[in-house]
């Protein structure tokens, strides 16, 4: 089986032996793609709470096809360190449906938030099914026990106009993108199954409004690969007035897949590619670029970059932070307590987190570290300005009598001041990693 673990492992080899060690940095340096712990895709971010809750699939590892049975969820407050919550659905929590975890989003009404989702049925053909929750990370079930719509469709996108009325789009080729009227409900629509006509329509609808304009933004044929086209009107049902490309078949995924916010005075468009080590068309990974909107309402065109989005603000490490809060990592990955939270696991020797932007102020004294190591353990070393650079703490991390009895380690702190990236710096192995805290130099 090949997968992100492997494929770094395989680059750590070859980097020992002198080869590729710029292909090595070049992905220590980037911040795209965004979740490296799983191979992610078609990303649906939702502003809510002041914080942007980005709902993916999930392709599995070594897949020669496409093989996606879950649905997951991260957060960020700026952009750039998002936090894991793990699994929000699985295709076991519909009755009615068997394969294709695709394309789903998220939208909150009245304090409950809607999950629609893609699968394949029991039965075969595509549907879009809906989960609720009375909290953004979950748990969902299923609100309907079978499928919404009599011809089954994927890739729902669902916005809620000032008015209160709530559209959906979906779609998949011929004929194209259809949309409905939702009920008050969320759960219900109203009204005829509505085909739309838009400008080389694939799949992948994403559905918005700004200023007074209606965005639909969709994937196309754009040469060998998907790129991403988008059209506007004044109506949310249309008629569409094509706009063009946003972003160019690029990369080595033959999809692509747009969620397009604002978030504190930004825009942001979020997409997939295959930039992940052993990454392609079966194994994509959430990416983000942050843009402008011209002044006639039109989204300039976008390339997919290594750097994406600048980060909005400082993480303070004087807070309990979560250690699957993840700017960039490589080699490890998350796993589920039984309590539902999430920790960081499968750590071997040279794996890294990178945390970006955090603010140590006038100097750290200590840091607490919860881990659980069920037999010899290894050691965290602690560096900032990148991966070798400067340790400000060296923490072994002896047996705690399992590998779910969390122990909190303390180790002494120093030269940590300012603004740094922070670096988690991995030895040994077969121990897990679940929160950190730094303690304040007394002032002098
Ligand atoms: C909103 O976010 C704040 C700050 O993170 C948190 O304390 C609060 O519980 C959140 N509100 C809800 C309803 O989840
Ligand atoms: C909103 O649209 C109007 C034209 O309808 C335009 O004059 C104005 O600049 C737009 N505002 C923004 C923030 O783009």
């Amino acid at each position: 089986m090949f997968s992100p673990v492997k494929a770094n492992s395989i680059l750590r080899g070859l980097a020992t032996a002198g080869i590729l060690l710029g292909a090595i940095l070049d992905v220590a340096r980037a911040d795209n793609p965004i979740i490296q712990t799983l191979y992610s895709t078609d990303p649906a971010p939702l502003v809510w709470n002041n914080t942007v809750w980005l709902f993916t699939g999930h392709d599995e590892n070594g897949a020669k096809n496409y093989d996606m049975r879950d649905w997951r969820l991260y957060s960020s407050t700026d952009m750039v360190n998002w936090r894991d919550w793990g699994v929000m659905l699985s295709l076991k929590s519909f009755s009615w449906a068997k394969a294709d975890a695709w394309a789903g989003q998220v939208v909150e009404r009245g304090g409950k938030f809607y999950y629609y989702v893609t699968a394949t049925k029991t039965s075969g053909g595509y549907a879009v099914g809906i989960a609720t929750s009375d909290s953004v990370t979950g748990p969902y079930k299923d609100a309907l026990g079978r499928h919404l719509l009599a011809n089954g469709g994927i890739d729902p996108t669902v916005y809620i106009d000032d008015d209160g009325q709530a559209y959906m789009y979906w779609g998949h080729t011929s004929p194209g993108a259809y949309h409905v009227l939702l009920g008050k409900d969320m759960l219900s629509y109203t009204g005829a199954l509505t085909s739309t006509s838009v400008q080389n329509f694939v799949e992948g609808p994403w559905l918005h409004k700004r200023n007074g304009t209606w965005y639909l933004t969709y994937s196309s044929m754009g040469g060998s690969n998907e790129d991403i086209k988008y059209a506007t009107s004044t109506r949310a049902t249309g008629p569409w007035t094509s706009r063009g490309q946003i972003m160019a078949s690029q990369g080595k995924s033959f999809t692509n897949h747009a969620g397009i916010i604002d978030y504190k005075g930004g825009s942001y468009f979020f997409y997939h590619n295959g930039a992940l080590p052993g990454g392609g068309t079966y194994s994509r990974s959430v990416c983000i670029e942050k843009f402008s909107y011209n002044a006639d309402g039109s989204i300039p065109k976008l390339v997919m970059t290594d750097a994406g989005a600048p980060q909005i603000e400082a993480l303070n490490p004087y807070q309990q932070v979560e250690a699957e809060t993840i700017a960039f990592s490589s080699g490890l990955t998350t796993a589920a307590k039984s309590d539902s939270g999430i920790y960081v696991t499968s750590i071997s020797n040279g794996d890294y987190i990178k945390v970006k932007g955090v603010d140590f102020g006038a100097g750290a004294s200590s840091v607490d570290l919860r881990v659980a190591a069920a037999s010899s353990g290894g050691k965290i070393e602690l560096r900032v300005g990148g991966q070798s650079g400067a340790v400000i703490a060296t923490c072994a991390v002896d047996t705690t009598g399992g590998a779910q009895t969390w122990k909190t380690i303390s180790c002494p702190v120093s030269g940590a001041t300012g603004k740094q990236d922070l670096f988690f710096k991995f030895s040994g192995s077969g121990y897990n990693f679940d929160w950190w805290q730094f303690k304040q130099a007394a002032a002098a």
